[in-house]
């Protein structure tokens, strides 16, 4: 498949273009500027210049479609978009690259019917509300969405808008909903801190999480893999899917990291206000519609994780702006 990877160049860009590579399709780079720093964290500098890129803002009117049809493209990945922080201090620009943006894709694969297969939609755990309003247990998908923040109100949307486009006009979509994604390339966002972390500990530099309480960490690779699934596999209808990593303490997270480097016992260290989205979220919908799609167990993940930063260390190439 040729697959349009909207904000191709983010973290989740980097680890769904190597996957998609992987499995032998060929990724569209859309995204704002050419700017391959994540990519070189996983791909080879041969494999980089290989890859189509188009310089795009999602937000221009038909920008997305004529990327698509000047490329070619039958499958689209959509994850360009503002995170929460930036939705909160700046909502129109939130609302215009979130949902116009999300918007203007759908549109294209409206306009381009049947050849554009599937559209992959970037949601989020965020559009749950905080973890007390729920009852005890991992949540399925069917419980009440009140989300805390613009970012999770423009996911909802999206979601929306998603089935709408289905209903209406016939156009096939799924929406992921990840939690805390980890991995090298994670490097902006609310919960980009369990990742400097691990940065921190490469370095053998102090770093403080500044939240504690439950969240569910999920390795870059397990979702990028969600995500292709999601593009190839049967379609089994325009859902909007939970996925679940580790769902663990910070205190836990930090444990296991000690047990991955002892160092971390002095080096790392987190607070305790928990973050206000339910934590436990049940995937058993995404595991039966696409799977299976097993999570790596934590402490595999943040060993990876680690080493990768290591190395970059070791060949002068790990990059240390985000963290200030
Ligand atoms: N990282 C996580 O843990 C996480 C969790 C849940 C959901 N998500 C969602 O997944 C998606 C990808 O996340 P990420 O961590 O890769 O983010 P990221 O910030 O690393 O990457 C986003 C990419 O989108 C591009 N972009 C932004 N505005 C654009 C525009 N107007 N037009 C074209 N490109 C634009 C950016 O240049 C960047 O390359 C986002 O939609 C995010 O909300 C991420």
């Amino acid at each position: 498949m040729r697959v349009l990877v909207t904000g191709g160049y983010g973290f989740f860009g980097a680890w769904i273009v190597r996957e998609l590579l992987a499995d032998g399709h060929q990724p569209v780079l859309f995204d704002l500027e050419h700017n391959p720093r994540r990519l070189e964290i996983v791909l080879s500098g041969e494999q980089i210049s290989a890859l189509p890129f188009v310089q795009g803002d999602v937000c221009t009117h038909d920008a997305v479609l004529n990327a698509c049809k000047d490329q070619q493209i039958d499958g689209i990945i959509h994850l360009a978009g503002l995170q929460v922080p930036t939705c909160r201090a700046r909502p129109l620009d939130g609302a215009r690259v979130n949902v116009t943006g999300t918007l203007e894709v759908l549109e294209a694969a409206r306009i381009l019917g049947e050849s554009i297969s599937r559209v992959v939609l970037a949601s989020s755990a965020a559009v749950f509300g905080p973890p007390g309003i729920y009852p005890a247990g991992p949540l399925s998908e069917d419980v009440r969405n009140v989300p805390g923040t613009h970012y999770g109100w423009f996911k909802l949307c999206n979601e929306g808008n998603a089935r709408v486009y289905g209903t209406d006009h016939g156009v096939k979509t799924v929406a992921l909903r990840p939690w805390t994604v980890y991995g090298p390339g994670r490097d902006v966002g609310m919960t980009s801190e369990p990742t400097k972390a691990v940065k921190c500990l490469a370095l053998g530099r102090p770093y403080k999480i500044s939240y504690g309480g439950i969240q569910d960490l999920q390795y870059a690779q397990d979702v990028a893999r969600v995500f292709v699934r999601c593009l190839t596999g049967p379609w089994k209808g325009p859902n909007a899917y939970n996925l679940r990593g580790a769902v663990v303490d910070i205190a836990e997270f930090h444990r296991v990291l000690c047990t991955v480097d002892p160092r971390a016992a002095e080096l790392i260290s987190h607070g305790t206000s928990q973050l206000q989205i339910a934590p436990d979220l049940c995937d058993a919908a995404l595991q039966r519609d696409y799977g299976p799609l097993p999570p790596t167990p934590l402490a595999d993940g943040l060993a990876a994780t680690l080493k990768i930063f290591r190395d970059l260390l070791a060949n002068g190439q790990l990059d240390t702006s985000d963290l200030g």
